[in-house]
């Protein structure tokens, strides 16, 4: 492509080192697409004609169709999928195919080719996201009076429900898909037009171009639209805090497939067997989920590091923004797909939740709050809570044992009505505040969610 300024062909080393083709031919159909977008501003402009824009349109669809079947051989030497599409479009229709890459650089093309890539991967991956939280809503529903002690330290807390446990992930899911639906607006802006990094001195109308790739914006300073990669590190960002939700999602999935929890039972389906000892089930969906979340960061960090020293305007150092990219919209990607799968079919072992949610002292808090509602300030019913908890302790005694005259001894304003406070059903039904676990409260939510995601 550039023969004319050299006398020597490329080392063999560098044309190795330097291809791109290897990974950035997945962008054959947007860099298709911008070229037919392209040629059409091109006959506009005067640069070529109808007959020759017929020949590229043609050409290029052939091309297409060949990628799309796999008869089509990628060249190493062609170095990136620009030059492969580009050289095979001459060859096959000759003097039209030459005038092709006239206003135009590889530098505004692969800019363009990597917003159509983004915006398409936008698009897959909100729907994965919204397939995961549909699954998670409807393991809820399937197990919706299901009670577990919510956890904070990894102690046991207060008794919630298992639903609003699974909520809070479709919470977190919820912010992912809202963060990926900003992100289209930086991505969606078209950059071609912008040349190598100084535009072009053909009046190339690039509304036109926008218009025919469905771009509602331009690029307006043709430097920052070569250069710019920020709305890649944005989407890495994204994904990376999806990374860093399936990942919690993973931990709390380990703990619970484990004998010590015992709450969930994953299907045969998704967990493997151990080669030595025959009794193991894994949960590896979860393990390698949360260790592929590290390569998420990774990716994110790799490219931030890329950009960070780089001059004005376009390096050869940009073409390090695929891999990292690619990288992390399959992996999360296929993540959700399989998380999906395995919620879909995860069945909550409710007799073992229930008996862990049985444990008194996960009223502790309800007690002190009983005390309140009888005019006990706050951190003195805390601390007489906290000496009851002591002497539950050290005598064995449960709270629900404890004689009423040993409660009047720490506080007179016990009656006998605190007995009632040692109920699962009565303690969550009492949490009505909005974003609080009573049963209708998370009934409800889980309504509003399906309703959302319809
Ligand atoms: N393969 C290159 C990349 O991915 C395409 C742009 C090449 N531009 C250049 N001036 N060498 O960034």
């Amino acid at each position: 492509m550039w023969k004319g300024r050299f006398q020597k062909a490329t080392a063999a080393l560098l044309t190795q080192y330097g291809e791109s083709i290897s990974f950035d031919w997945r962008l054959y159909k947007h860099d298709i697409a911008g070229s037919l977008a392209h040629a059409a501003a091109l006959e506009r402009a005067g640069i070529i004609s109808g007959d020759e824009l017929g020949q590229i349109t043609e050409g290029l669809k052939s091309i297409e169709r060949d990628i799309d079947a796999g008869d089509f051989e990628f060249k190493i030497e062609l170095e990136d999928i620009h030059m492969n599409i580009e050289s095979a479009l001459t060859e096959r229709i000759g003097a039209a195919g030459a005038r092709l890459h006239t206003a135009r650089s590889r530098n505004d093309q692969v800019a363009l080719d990597v917003r159509l890539y983004c915006r398409q991967a936008v698009g897959d991956l909100l729907t994965k996201l919204r397939t995961m939280q549909s699954a998670l809503i409807a393991c809820g529903k399937r197990h919706q009076d299901a009670v577990i002690p919510g956890y904070t330290h990894l102690q046991r807390g207060q008794p919630v429900l298992f639903a609003h446990h699974l909520l809070a992930y479709v919470e977190m899911f919820g912010r992912d898909a809202g963060r990926l639906t900003d992100s289209l607006e930086r991505i969606n802006v078209m950059p071609l037009g912008s040349g190598a990094l100084a535009g072009s001195t053909v009046p190339l109308d690039r509304d036109f171009v926008a218009e025919q790739l469905g771009f509602p914006a331009i690029t307006h300073n043709s430097m920052d639209a070569v250069s710019d990669r920020d709305f890649v590190a944005e989407l890495l960002f994204d994904l990376a805090l999806i990374g860093a939700h399936l990942s919690r999602l993973s931990e709390d999935v380990v703990l619970w497939a484990s004998a010590e929890f015992g709450f969930v039972t994953l299907s045969d389906a998704h967990t493997t067997g151990s080669s030595l000892m025959p009794q193991k089930k894994n949960p590896d969906i979860a393990e390698l989920t949360r260790g592929k979340t590290g390569r998420l960061y990774g990716n994110l960090v790799s490219l931030l590091t890329t950009l960070k020293g780089l001059p004005m305007t376009y390096n050869r150092d940009l073409q390090e923004d695929k891999e990292p990219l690619f990288d992390s919209v399959d992996t999360v990607g296929i993540a959700l797909d399989i998380f999906a799968e395995m919620v879909g079919e995860m069945t909550v072992e409710t007799a073992v939740t229930r008996a862990a949610c049985s444990d008194p002292m996960l009223f502790a808090t309800d007690i002190a709050d009983y005390l309140v509602k009888r005019g006990v300030p706050f951190r003195d019913a805390h601390e007489i809570v906290g000496r009851l908890t002591a002497h539950a302790t050290t005598t064995g005694t449960p709270f629900p044992e404890i004689p009423l005259a040993t409660y009047a001894e720490f506080s007179p304003v016990f009656d006998e009505s605190v007995l009632a406070l040692f109920d699962i059903e009565t303690a969550l039904a009492a949490r009505t505040a909005v974003g609080a676990p009573s049963p209708a409260n998370v009934a409800a939510e889980l309504d509003r969610w399906s309703a959302k995601l319809a």
